[in-house]
């Protein structure tokens, strides 16, 4: 049922109570009314049923009391004026229809309805009783009983215990009932009013919390998808705007917690009590493809596998969940649930392994170099004094100093290598970088026959220009070159989650799987006049601007270099 329809209801259900009751109130009120009015009326017929009778049987005595109650039964009851004075008395209520005087056993002896005579009392509820039962048993007896009530009067004389004659009114209710009927018609229609108005006010007033109600549910929702507040066209309650503010300071704690999601290497995804998806970032959608929020648990993909565990509700630790690793722990009020790549975790971490190796290896080096170097000085000046000494071996010499110089060669490009770098950081649009490189290359392209296509979109990322652009020009220039006879070279720069990501592909010869290992290491190459520096001076910067490098082969289709650079944080 939806809330209004419960608010409505609710409202009507208790306006349709207090008017029902009111309604009974007041009937029972003029119920009351009407049986005192009604008893008093009996009271004072009998009052004067008694006195005729009285004045009827005045002074006639017999020897003993039984002679004389036996005269009295007997006068009573032969008296023939007596039913015309009863018959008088009871026209002159309403609601009296019948006057009775029986003798000590029951026996009527004298009624304002003939029939009655001689017959037994009829014992009937007594009209006292009924006035002090409770409102409910009253109302139930006179609006829907068909018996009448009575009112006795006991007559007796001082010398006897027991009375001589009971005088017995009857008053009928049906009377009441025609009474009734009107004023329940009319108050049944002042209640009709009231439940009228009631359901207006409720309609009225669920419309204005509900709304309230809706524009706060929109609010939550703009704070769950990240939006700018929209502009307020009307001025809202102190309450909704006390609401809405405490909402605000709500959802910037929301993104903030938000971001830090995004942040993580693992997928966090938090559940509400009805396993709704309340909050996941990116990280999640990488690792499980398509999760949106607000979505139920058996509506993603991996719901099915953690029902169960949602069911017995116990913590579990890295349970297998598709290819990936997941724990899921329970908190009041929801659940949460951490995926993460178990493969990718190994990769980050032989990543992060060789850049340490990297950085420790230079260390030790820096110092060798600068130790090779210094001899190798002196052994170009011996060697050029040796020339002048020893003419006829000059040949010989000069194949030593043509060695020399080599070595000497390599020792300054590593300790190039070795020597720590400053970045000159600054933002920078990977996809204008790229589009550059390119057109620096074109014409080389061209002569190589290599078609080649730039896709993508603007990246900004904070990076060494000089730097990165060798790096990127050092993998281009070694597709070209994997295409010696033509071929596709394609390019493009793209936003994933937090990253910058490059790809460059290319048709060539492709790396054999046994090589791929060796392609970053220094001086490595396959090339006649290659230098092997290429792809190590590449990772370095790569390596140095937070990034990671991927490389893809397949022998004679050709390679795929990927670049992760981190996405510069826009400062909005
Ligand atoms: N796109 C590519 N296709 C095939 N092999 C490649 C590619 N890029 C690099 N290589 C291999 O990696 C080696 C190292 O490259 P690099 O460090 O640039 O040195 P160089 O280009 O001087 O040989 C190359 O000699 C080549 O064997
Ligand atoms: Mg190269």
């Amino acid at each position: 049922m939806s809330l209004r329809l419960r608010l409505l209801s609710i409202i009507i259900g208790v306006a349709a109570g207090i008017s029902l009751l009111f309604t009974l109130l007041m009937i029972d009120d003029l119920a009351i009314t009407w049986l005192d009015g009604s008893s008093e009326l009996a009271r004072s017929a009998a009052q004067q049923a008694k006195a005729s009778l009285l004045a009827r049987l005045g002074g006639k005595n017999a020897e003993t009391m039984a002679d004389t109650e036996q005269l009295w039964v007997k006068l009573a009851e032969q008296d023939a004026v007596l039913p015309e004075l009863l018959e008088k008395e009871m026209a002159r209520s309403q609601t009296i229809i019948e006057i009775s005087i029986a003798d000590a056993a029951g026996r009527v002896l004298s009624s304002s309805d003939p029939m009655r005579k001689q017959r037994a009392l009829n014992s009937k509820p007594s009209l006292e009783a009924l006035r002090q039962a409770n409102a409910f048993a009253r109302l139930t007896a006179l609006l829907t009983g068909s018996s009448d009530f009575e009112v006795r009067l006991p007559i007796g004389v001082p010398q006897l215990q027991r009375p001589v004659f009971v005088i017995q009114v009857l008053v009928s209710p049906a009377l009441l009932r025609d009474l009734l009927v009107p004023r329940i018609r009319s108050i049944a229609l002042i209640s009709c009013a009231i439940l009228g108005v009631a359901i207006l006010l409720s309609i009225w007033l669920s419309n204005i919390m509900l709304r309230n109600i809706t524009r706060l549910g929109e609010e939550i929702d703009r704070i769950a998808s990240g939006d700018a507040p929209p502009p307020r066209t009307d001025v809202p309650s102190r309450e909704f705007a006390l609401v809405q503010s405490k909402l605000n300071i709500l959802g910037q704690q929301f993104r903030g917690f938000q971001s830090v999601l995004e942040k993580l290497e693992d997928a966090v995804l938090i559940f509400d009590a009805s396993r709704r998806l309340v909050l996941c970032g990116n990280p999640a959608k990488r690792l499980l493809g398509a999760v949106e929020t607000g979505r139920k648990l058996e509506e993603l993909s991996f719901g099915a596998a953690l029902a169960e565990v949602f069911q017995r509700k116990t913590a579990v630790q890295n349970m297998p969940l598709q290819n990936l690793l997941a724990d899921v722990e329970f908190f009041p009020g929801g659940t949460i649930v951490r995926v993460r790549d178990p493969e990718g975790r190994k990769q980050l971490e032989s990543e992060l392994d060789l850049s340490n190796r990297l950085a420790a290896v230079q260390r030790l080096t820096g110092g060798v170099a600068h130790e090779i170097k210094n001899p190798l000085n002196s052994i170009t000046l011996l060697l050029e004094v040796l020339k002048m000494k020893t003419p006829e071996t000059v040949e010989e010499l000069d194949v030593i100093s043509e060695e020399v110089r080599r070595l000497d060669r390599v020792v300054r490009t590593f300790l190039e290598f070795s020597r720590p770098v400053e970045l000159n950081r600054q933002p920078l649009d990977a996809f204008e970088l790229l589009r550059d490189i390119l057109k620096f290359l074109q014409p080389d392209a061209e002569r190589r026959k290599i078609q080649v296509s730039l896709t993508g979109e603007a990246a900004m990322i904070s990076a060494d220009k000089d730097l990165l652009r060798q790096a990127l020009l050092n993998i281009v220039m070694n597709a070209m070159e994997a295409m010696p006879g033509g071929g596709e070279l394609r390019v493009s720069a793209a936003r994933e989650g937090n990253d910058c990501v490059l790809r460059i592909q290319d048709s060539g010869t492709g790396i054999p799987p046994e090589k791929l290992g060796k392609i970053f290491q220094l001086y490595y190459t396959t090339k006649e006049h290659g230098s092997g520096i290429g792809l190590a001076q590449t990772f370095r910067a790569v390596q140095l601007h937070g990034g990671k490098i991927q490389v893809d082969s397949k022998k004679d289709l050709g390679t795929v270099f990927t670049i992760h650079i981190p996405i510069l944080e826009s400062v909005a």
